[in-house]
């Protein structure tokens, strides 16, 4: 595996090896040794052209931690702001000898453009491109429920989840959808059937009107940012209605099995899509997911550089 562009570009056993990685490193991380010598002499682009704290921070942190030289490239400063196109930064970047791009980009698809120019040689990693995917957020998802809920297995057979809210302008959604249900779990999206995209029905999920319904029967309940940003038309009336209708208050909190988590993949507009109370509850696991994404990026760093998964027990 060379890019990792979308989920399509993973083996359910991919998959797995990156989990697999992502918690022996966890492992590691937590003893004494903070740094690993693993990628000392690579250096790894972040190419941030759109808005990001966590993933940004996230990939700093777990290439640093690999021991990587880290170069933070952010849109704003750059001539990628005045105009460059995407070709001739990624050509400057090449010159310099980047081993790997992690790129975020408001254009669904561009990660895959800087993947197919031919004298790209490093890796490129997708880190959000416009609705499209991202898939280092999809894996640190699957290891945290694997985390809380796996009973010790390795994939997420016969878990369930919902994928709660703005479907339609999230590329979180598109990639869980396709990760979780390829490691095994049953996938309800759960939105108004303005918020979900054409061509949803052929995604292997089943789709929920009525999150009261869903609520007591899921194992984990994924909400999704209402992101108004992306929002050119009224996708619904207003927001007492959306939440009235999509959000996750503590009383519906209290319809869930006992076992099930509440997550978010950040940021979160609290009071719109989730409560306040409901996100700083004992039953959130949104913090942890940040602290699981350092050891997942460690995972696919380490995966597409050092050539594989790590074998367990090895260190
Ligand atoms: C998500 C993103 O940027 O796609 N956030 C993230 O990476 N943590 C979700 C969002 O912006 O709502």
């Amino acid at each position: 595996m060379r890019h990792l562009l979308s989920i399509n570009d993973l083996s359910a056993s991919d998959a797995i090896g990156i989990l697999d990685t992502a918690t022996e490193l966890a492992r590691i991380n937590d003893g004494q040794v903070k740094k690993l010598p693993t990628l000392r002499g690579r250096t790894i682009v972040n190419l941030f052209a759109e808005d990001s704290t966590r993933t940004r921070i996230s990939f700093e942190a777990a290439a640093k931690r690999l021991s990587a030289d880290v170069i933070n490239f952010s849109a704003k400063g750059s001539s990628l702001s005045k105009g460059e196109s995407l070709k001739d930064t990624a050509q400057t970047l090449q010159a310099m000898g980047a081993d790997a791009v992690v790129i975020r980009h408001s254009a669904s698809g561009a990660a895959q453009r800087l993947a197919d120019l031919e004298w790209m040689s490093g890796s490129v990693i997708n880190a959000g491109d416009g609705t499209h995917e991202h898939p280092s957020q999809a894996l640190l998802d699957a290891f945290t429920i694997r985390k809380h809920l796996g009973k010790g297995a390795s994939d997420l057979k016969g878990l369930r989840v919902a994928i709660v809210g703005d479907v339609l302008h999230s590329r979180v959604a598109r990639s869980n959808v396709l990760l979780l249900s390829m490691l095994g779990a049953d996938v309800v999206l759960v939105a108004p059937p303005t918020l979900l995209p054409v061509g949803v029905e052929s995604w292997p999920a089943t789709i929920s009107y009525d999150f009261d319904s869903v609520i007591p029967n899921v194992d984990a309940i994924m909400m999704l940012r209402v992101q108004q940003e992306r929002m050119s038309d009224l996708f619904f009336p207003n927001s007492r209605e959306y939440s009235r209708y999509f959000g996750l208050n503590s009383e519906r909190m209290s319809a869930m099995a006992k076992h099930a988590i509440v997550m978010h993949p950040g940021p979160m507009n609290r009071g719109l899509e989730i409560a306040a109370d409901v996100a700083d509850s004992a039953r959130s696991v949104i913090v942890e997911q940040v602290t699981n994404g350092v050891n997942v990026r460690m995972a696919i760093l380490y995966v597409l550089l050092a050539g594989g998964p790590l074998e367990v027990g090895s260190n």
